[in-house]
């Protein structure tokens, strides 16, 4: 099979070490017989992948216990109409808009209750995290919605503000994974999992237990988090293929150390993309250096005209997907947890040699 390096967004590269024991469980999982995507979700050879996935994730994640950990499907997305309907309650809420998914999340809530928009990047194209002295943050809002990595637009946040107690429900669905958090800081932390853990079709939500008892009885019973908490993930059928795969994806990331570990991969491959586009007037990437995002980087060429010779180029040298979302245009390179820092010397490379030619 030809090496190539792939730079999209999501669904994303996984980890080949993951995929190949997938491989070679996929008939028969530890001598069941069966593959797990045949197995009874209640089943007992089920039920502990399901545990050991959660444990797994806690410990990389170092959850506090007063937290419960949801494998539910819907994809990100689902989640922003799920969190209104779970927390609002009647109340308002604040949402900082950074880039276009956090703009989607207030367009989804909207319809669920009186959403503020109390800080927003978007008079100036989302290079930015507008400085958090800036909000108008609402001290009787129900929760601060922000999506501390904003996949499109390759804006990032760095540290968090104080909300004067008001819980923060993030969207971290492209950094999950990537540098350690403090649970203990958020009253929600969700993501969908086809960036950092897996693949697509299944999203984790990670919620304080004290609010679990918000949700408007017109809650869907498969998206009301306590009632999901009440049972395991499994009022209904879950993701199982794609949990189990989670699973795997934990195990690899804690057998490279875990995610202190990985953050300083990250740092390295990302500083090497930065330092070079920095380092010539040919491309550039305009997001302000304190909100640079780890996992996608936006650049673009100077001369435009060249972009579909530089992405041809690319593909012929096994670097793909590195077109720009539509919404920014340009290219992005997304290096996740699973893209070896050899991948970005290669796009590094290949970017130079491009550059000398044009
Ligand atoms: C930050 C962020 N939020 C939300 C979503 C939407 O996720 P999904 O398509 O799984 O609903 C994405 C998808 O790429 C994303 O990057």
């Amino acid at each position: 099979m030809k090496q190539i390096f792939n730079f999209s967004a999501g669904p994303a590269v996984l980890p080949k070490p993951v995929l190949e024991r997938a491989q070679a469980e996929m008939l028969d999982w530890h001598g069941s017989g069966m593959s797990v995507m045949e197995m009874s979700h209640r089943g007992k050879e089920f039920t502990s992948i399901l545990e050991k996935t959660e444990a797994d994730l806690r410990k990389l994640m170092d959850i506090p216990s007063n937290y419960k950990v949801l494998f539910l499907q819907g994809g990100a997305i689902a989640e922003n109409a799920m969190i209104p309907l779970n927390l609002l309650n009647g109340s308002e809420a604040d949402y900082v808009v950074t880039g276009s998914w956090s703009k989607r999340s207030v367009d989804d809530a909207n319809a669920y209750g009186k959403i503020n928009v109390v800080a927003s990047g978007e008079a100036d194209k989302y290079t930015y995290v507008p400085d958090y002295s800036s909000w108008k943050l609402n001290k009787n809002a129900a929760y601060v919605h922000i999506c501390t990595n904003e996949t499109i637009n390759g804006v990032e946040f760095d540290g968090l503000p104080d909300t004067g107690g008001v819980p923060i429900v993030a969207d971290m669905s492209s950094h999950i994974l990537s540098r350690p958090v403090d649970v203990s800081q958020y009253g929600v932390i969700y993501g969908g999992a086809q960036k950092n853990i897996g693949p697509a079709g299944l999203c984790i939500v990670i919620v304080r237990d004290d609010l679990l008892n918000r949700a408007s009885k017109l809650t869907p019973a498969v998206f009301n988090w306590k009632v999901q908490a009440e049972n395991q993930s499994m009022i209904n059928t879950p993701p199982t293929y794609s949990i189990y795969i989670a699973g795997l994806v934990f195990e690899w990331l804690l057998a490279q150390g875990g995610v202190a570990a990985i953050e300083q991969k990250n740092i390295a491959k990302a500083t090497l993309l930065y330092d070079y586009i920095d380092s010539t007037e040919f491309y550039s990437n305009n997001i302000a250096l304190s909100n640079r995002s780890r996992m996608n980087i936006p650049f673009f060429l100077r001369d435009e005209s060249l972009n579909d010779v530089f992405l041809k180029g690319a593909a012929e040298n096994g670097l793909l997907q590195l077109k720009g979302h539509r919404m920014v245009g340009g290219m992005r390179a997304s290096i996740y947890n699973a893209m070896a820092i050899d991948g970005v010397r290669a796009l590094v490379s290949y970017m130079k040699d491009f550059e000398s030619k044009h």
